[in-house]
């Protein structure tokens, strides 16, 4: 059984998943709109993971009697620079995700929840492994640059991590094409 405590916790967290999702979704339509196509595959291949997210938290909440509280969801902002800034701006919301989670992990481990902590394990890892991601994709930003063919490149690059042929880890492996 959860607290009512903890309820709240993992409602909010339901609700932050739901917001990150509508964020990559419009990030997604704004690169789209930009003729990013490969950006765009990526964004919303990861907005569709941010709907796994939520929908885990959902069932958690419902798997242990509680109730899933749809709330409002903030709408997310529809302007963007260029691609470093939707990056930079995923890479700080993805900061933000990680000391979430992490709150609520502590909340767990004081309440002696160790369900709820073992849940959480898989978002302790996944927020590893998306800060990790956008990072690797800024630096590939900062390094190509935007100028001339830059952005063509690294929307090429987007493409294939967006359609699974190719992780951005192997593809900055030495030898990678
Ligand atoms: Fe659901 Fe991007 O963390």
């Amino acid at each position: 059984m959860l607290s009512a405590a903890m309820t709240d916790l993992l409602n909010d967290q339901l609700n932050r998943e739901f917001f990150s999702s509508n964020l990559y979704l419009q990030m997604s339509s704004w690169a789209e709109a930009e003729g990013l196509d490969g950006c765009a595959t990526f964004l919303r291949n990861h907005a569709d993971e941010e709907m796994g997210h939520m929908k885990r938290f959902y069932n958690y909440i419902n798997e242990k009697g509680a109730m899933a509280i749809i709330g409002a969801i903030d709408a997310p902002q529809t302007k963007f620079k260029d691609i470093k800034d939707v990056f930079e701006q995923i890479y700080e919301h993805e900061q933000h995700i990680t000391q979430k989670i992490h709150e609520i992990v502590k909340a767990a481990f004081s309440e002696g929840d160790m369900t709820t902590f073992n849940f959480l394990q898989y978002f302790v890892a996944e927020q590893h492994e998306e800060e990790t991601l956008v990072r690797s994709i800024l630096d590939r930003v900062k390094i190509i640059g935007l100028d001339g063919k830059g952005v063509f490149f690294i929307d090429q690059e987007l493409a294939r991590y967006g359609s699974g042929e190719v992780t951005v880890a192997e593809s900055m492996a030495p030898g990678a094409e």
